[in-house]
């Protein structure tokens, strides 16, 4: 069977009712796509078929043929970005990829640190799967500016949330962190006495999106998307 994946043409001996999914992992060693859920509902084995995001999971190999995937592989590089990357730099962001992803997260985290202007005042750590409402955000800066402490951490109804920032005193320990460590959950309980915590209004400092459905019972309650 014959498809195009990335901008190159392949050819993969397997039969039509494979998984397309197993077929990039198994058989293109594109790791890329995880399976999680396997049945539609996580998006982490997600691609784009003919122009459309779609889960590898639920998606026959036999009917792809003749057909162009990109994979998370396939996105753009720094010197030739896709327009989500694009439209990021366009507002300033410095765009860095982690080429060794597959070592975790935290791997993720010393790649961007490495890329930090020498002058940066503080780190704020935000995930893909967690909402970044502007207010909680300008919150925790506003805290770190006034207030002395290692790490600014958000809470709501007493329950430490996120995204967190961290100050620049604690850069060559966030270059040291590992999975096997905890990743950043390590220098959060190293300096735990040392957490201005930053009461929020908003509930949404607590969620992740890991679903369809997590995005729209969040979305009935968060600030950012209220405003929209
Ligand atoms: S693994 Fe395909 S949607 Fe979850």
């Amino acid at each position: 069977m014959a498809f195009t994946v990335n901008g190159q043409t392949v050819n993969v001996s397997t039969y039509p009712a494979k998984p397309l999914l197993d077929v990039l992992r198994d058989d293109l060693n594109l790791t890329g796509s995880k399976e999680c859920c396997g049945k539609g509902e996580c998006g982490s084995c997600s691609i784009i078929l003919e122009g459309e995001a779609v889960c590898s999971c639920l998606i026959l190999t036999g009917q792809v043929e003749g057909k162009k995937i990109t994979t998370i592989e396939g996105i753009g590089t720094v010197e030739n970005m896709d327009p989500l990357q694009k439209a990021f730099a366009e507002e300033g962001a410095h765009v860095i990829k982690n080429r060794q992803w597959e070592q975790g997260k935290s791997a993720s985290v010393i790649r961007g640190i490495s890329a930090l202007d020498s002058e940066c005042g503080a780190v704020l750590l935000v995930n893909v799967d967690q909402p970044v409402p502007s207010n909680s955000i300008n919150q925790l800066i506003d805290s770190h500016q006034r207030l002395q402490g290692k790490i600014h951490l958000p809470v709501f109804h007493g329950r430490r949330g996120h995204p967190v920032l961290f100050s620049t005193e604690l850069l060559p320990d966030l270059r040291e962190i590992s999975e096997e460590c905890q990743g950043v959950k390590s220098i959060i309980r190293k300096y735990d006495t040392e957490i201005v915590h930053v009461p929020m209004t908003d509930p949404s400092v607590l969620y992740n999106f890991n679903t369809p459905a997590d995005y729209e019972k969040g979305g009935q309650t968060c600030e950012f998307r209220k405003k929209r």
